[in-house]
């Protein structure tokens, strides 16, 4: 992949600017944090991989009513400021509603990331103290077959790490990890 156009800093003034629900930011900060550490596994550009996290849903609180076309803006934005690489996973993690399918693992670790923040925030909600710190990966796994709980995660989006490599339960316990290393920015 070429290097990333944009610097972390411009990548989170992008956010703060184009994001304006503090619980979406949050949950785009927690994709970002994801991505920097799968980056970290495989020797790819951290900087990089966590900038596609933090931008993914750049679009989101204007394709609200438009689903097909989410994913879909947020590319046009940010055309020629990422790889194309990062444009088309941005696009493939809601390949479900725009048709834009998933072809690579990268595609398919954006859109299992962005999808465990939801249950794991959610985990973490369920504790007295409402934080991340006691939380463990298995009760995190524990409830991906609870579909009452956290309706609105995908499991199968979830599920796209194992397509990329890993076990749930190892993408799930360096999720958590990585959540939990920014759990003040999280309000976790
Ligand atoms: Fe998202």
């Amino acid at each position: 992949m070429a290097a990333c156009g944009l610097t972390r800093d411009e990548a989170l003034e992008m956010l703060r600017k184009g994001v304006s629900n503090l619980n979406l930011q949050r949950h785009c900060l927690a994709t970002g944090a994801i991505m920097r550490s799968l980056a970290r596994t495989r020797g790819a550009d951290e900087d990089l991989w966590e900038t596609t996290g933090l931008l993914h849903d750049l679009d989101y609180e204007e394709t609200e009513s438009t689903p097909e076309i989410h994913g879909l803006k947020t590319a046009e934005r940010l055309e020629g400021l990422l790889p194309p690489e990062c444009i088309d996973a941005i696009k493939a993690h809601n390949g479900e509603n725009n048709g834009f399918a998933r072809k690579t693992d990268f595609d398919r670790l954006l859109t299992a990331a962005e999808c465990v923040t939801g249950l794991i925030t959610a985990t973490a909600l369920v504790y007295p103290d409402r934080k991340l710190a006691p939380v463990e990966p298995r009760a995190v796994v524990k409830r991906m077959t609870k579909t009452g709980f956290a309706r609105s995660v995908s499991r199968e989006g979830i599920m796209e790490c194992e397509k990329a490599g890993w076990s749930l339960d190892d993408f799930v316990a360096l999720s958590l990890e990585a959540m939990k290393s920014i759990s003040e920015d999280l309000g976790l």
